[in-house]
């Protein structure tokens, strides 16, 4: 999609000048954000950093495969040196340090850590409790994600997460790994976003493994929400000071008109996108609107899976991106309707902060038992160039200023949220889209892995220093 979003930008700029931006930026007084607690981070995910892919007995992911097939990935790119972190982990966590960044969420790649008969592999933990100890002598709050869907391809050869016993084997991922890194992690997250796994890796095929099949998603979100299900109490026996927790995805649908039936659409749309995981996790079933969309797809539940599944959280990571715009199919669905005249980013995706506001306070109202929230991802793709060793990025600027202020005004609506996760500490590996698509505070130059502080990190910097300066 065109990047219409420098047009609308640019009608703002005249009047921004460099200078008064940065001020701009820096919450306003009344700002919960001031609050020393809340905790503002970046993150990363491991398959779209690390690269090393065949180093020190890391096993083959659904990703390194799905990347291989030839028309998958924009660009043929593939993770298999991305931004060569586990080389550079050292460096680029001075680099973290540095921006003042006070928490850090990163994910775990299962294939490097255990073979495929389950045994450790020794070297694949080793680098993780370096770089997790690092953090900690650093101050840095650690988040810690299981699994950011880069599956053992021997998982995916024997149905993946079709299958029921990758719940199981996910469990004693989370066993070894608990055992392992206990005292260095402050929080644990199951699964990262769920339902890309389960729709875009089962339901449309867009994402590894590629799989096309309504009935395979819902079956492999079953399964996917099982083993977060199944890991919990294991985590909370082996690291009990930790918190626990699972980070979901979430978007708004807006109705593209007052009637009854784009209404209706809008409503299908969060059902499906949100409602689909959440009810489970916080009522213990799945909303049957979902099977007035997708007819027949009811998954296999056996007896005792909603309450392994429904177990309290102690806390809920959301990831927060845009909104779509619906209408009514006419059927028993919805189709998207893009909004024309809107500011949108370089992922062609609409900039709209009240949608993280709007859903924050609803789901407030529908989960009587909401448990704390943390904004795990947030941020915007732009296609950031480096000048004269700097990376003017006024569009994510303005993009993270907003969405802060969304954030902010959850909070004084009375939702707990805890704290803020830029997506991302860099550059990496945005899945189908390769390299094209930068959303880190800092810029990769992937010909010689140089970091570039943006400007938005310089920023964030500013105001962090200011809040820890204050009384
Ligand atoms: C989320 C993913 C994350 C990143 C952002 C842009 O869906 O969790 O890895 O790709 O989108």
């Amino acid at each position: 999609m065109a990047n219409d979003a420098s047009a609308v930008f640019d009608t703002l700029s005249p009047a921004v000048s460099r200078g008064s931006l940065a001020d701009s930026f820096t919450p306003p007084a009344d700002s919960t954000l001031w609050r020393k607690n809340f905790l503002l981070g970046a993150a990363t995910a491991s398959y779209q950093i690390e690269g090393a892919v065949n180093e020190d007995g890391r096993l083959p992911s659904i990703w390194d495969t799905f990347s291989a097939i030839p028309g998958k990935v924009l660009a043929g790119d593939t993770g298999a040196v991305a931004c060569d972190h586990y080389h550079r982990w050292e460096a680029d966590v001075e680099m973290l340090a540095s921006l003042g960044l006070e928490g850090y969420r990163l994910s775990i790649a299962w294939p490097r850590v255990m073979d495929a008969a389950g045994a450790p592999n020794r070297k694949g933990l080793d680098f993780y409790k370096r770089l997790l100890n690092r953090l900690k002598e650093k101050g840095i709050t650690t988040f810690v994600t299981l699994y950011h869907w880069d599956l053992p391809q021997h998982l995916e050869d024997r149905g993946g997460w079709l299958n029921r016993d990758t719940a199981y084997r996910f469990a004693d991922y989370a066993d070894l790994m608990s055992r392992e890194l206990a005292g260095t992690v402050d929080a644990w997250a199951t699964l990262n976003e769920p339902w890309c796994s389960a729709y875009l890796g089962y339901g449309n095929g867009h994402h590894a493994p590629g799989l096309a099949n309504d009935r395979f998603a819902t079956q492999a979100m079953h399964h996917l929400l099982l083993a977060h299900g199944l890991a919990m109490p294991v985590l909370r026996a082996n690291d009990p000071a930790s918190e626990k927790g699972i980070v979901a995805n979430i978007g708004r649908g807006t109705p593209n008109s007052d009637s009854a039936a784009d209404q209706r659409a809008a409503h299908l749309f969060e059902v499906q996108h949100n409602a689909w995981i959440l009810d489970p996790l916080l009522k213990g079933s799945y909303p049957q609107d979902l099977f007035e969309l997708w007819p027949g797809t009811e998954p296999l539940v056996l007896d005792g899976d909603m309450q392994t599944i429904s177990a309290p959280l102690d806390f809920l990571g959301i990831n927060y991106y845009f909104r779509t715009n619906v209408a009514s199919d006419g059927a028993h669905g919805f189709r998207d309707v893009p909004l024309e005249g809107v500011e949108r980013t370089q992922m062609g995706w609409e900039v709209y902060p009240d949608g993280l506001r709007d859903l924050l306070t609803g789901f407030k109202k529908t989960y009587h038992n909401l448990p704390p929230i943390y904004i795990t991802e947030n941020g915007m793709a732009s296609d950031d160039q480096v000048t004269d060793g700097h990376v003017e990025d006024t569009q994510r600027i303005s993009f993270l200023k907003r969405h802060l202020a969304a954030v902010d005004q959850a909070i004084k609506a009375g939702v707990d949220i805890r704290g803020y996760f830029l997506w991302s500490l860099m550059d990496n590996f945005e899945w189908a889209f390769g390299y094209e698509r930068r959303f880190g505070v800092v810029h990769v130059d992937y010909s010689t892995q140089k970091r570039t502080i943006k400007r938005s990190a310089e920023l964030v910097e500013k105001f962090l220093k200011e809040r820890k300066a204050r009384a």
